[in-house]
């Protein structure tokens, strides 16, 4: 049985007294839960969130790292320097940062790469534009994004990597895309797994959805054959809201 990982996406919101407020809030909420509780917040709360959680079941991530160990990259972070403050898991790929910052198949690849080297835990998203679904191609999309983000990594190395299948017009919308198509498309995904690394690897690995998880669709999507949990932006924001959705069967 594959268990279930609920991490928040707090993308650019939370000053550091409002992160250490949110996590002391939380964590008796989410303290009797089975489930992975983790939250991916903005560097400069990464330090104090670190302290905060410490001696609780909530993990840290970070939202995006920098390929390289070291260098002249101005306005960067790498992985390493995640790695030496207490960071578990780093969001990779994240469809803000292919849109925006000019993320691309094979920059995800390397800072996957680069994640694994530095022990961190990616948390890797695919996802298709509303456009590419309309015009049928979800599944072509989300599959070559899969394959290419997981280029040259070993069986093993895939152990420690998490998927977010996340629709991009799911995102901050307010639609959440149906249990049942949200389903489908992480079956695709893992079926692409199963093709390139076996059945056995693609039976483990955790594929989350994301896109509007709230408490009262949280049920719905997680309780699916193959959704594995989620990744949750908007409502990550409220510590009640988002114990609600790490204790959703509650
Ligand atoms: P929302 O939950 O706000 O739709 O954001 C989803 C997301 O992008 C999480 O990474």
């Amino acid at each position: 049985m594959r268990r279930k990982v609920i991490a928040g996406n707090w993308k650019m919101n939370m000053l550091p007294n409002e992160a250490i407020a949110f996590i002391e809030a939380l964590a008796p909420l989410v303290k009797d839960t089975q489930n992975e509780v983790i939250l991916c917040v903005p560097y400069t709360d990464l330090f104090y969130s670190l302290l905060t959680a410490q001696g609780t079941n909530i993990k840290i991530g970070a939202q995006n790292m920098h390929f390289e160990e070291s260098g002249a990259y101005t306005g960067e972070v790498s992985g390493k320097m995640l790695k030496s403050i207490g960071v578990e898991y780093v969001i990779i790929g994240h469809s803000e940062r292919r849109q925006y910052f000019a993320e691309t198949d094979e920059t995800v690849n390397k800072k996957i790469k680069a994640a694994l080297r530095n022990e961190l835990k990616p948390i890797v998203c695919v996802g298709e534009t509303l456009e590419q679904r309309e015009s049928g191609k979800t599944e072509e999309i989300i599959t070559t994004q899969t394959r290419l983000a997981l280029e040259g990594l070993t069986q093993e190395q895939l152990n420690s990597v998490i998927i977010a299948y996340e629709p991009i017009w799911a995102i901050g919308t307010g639609k959440t895309a149906t249990s049942e198509d949200a389903n489908n498309s992480i079956k695709a995904i893992r079926n692409e797994i199963a093709k390139l690394y076996g059945n056995d690897v693609a039976d483990e690995i955790i594929i989350q959805y994301g896109g509007s998880v709230k408490s009262s669709n949280a049920k719905e999507l997680f309780t699916t054959s193959d959704i594995d949990g989620g990744l949750v932006g908007g409502s990550s924001l409220k510590a009640d809201e988002f114990s609600k959705i790490v204790n959703y069967m509650n």
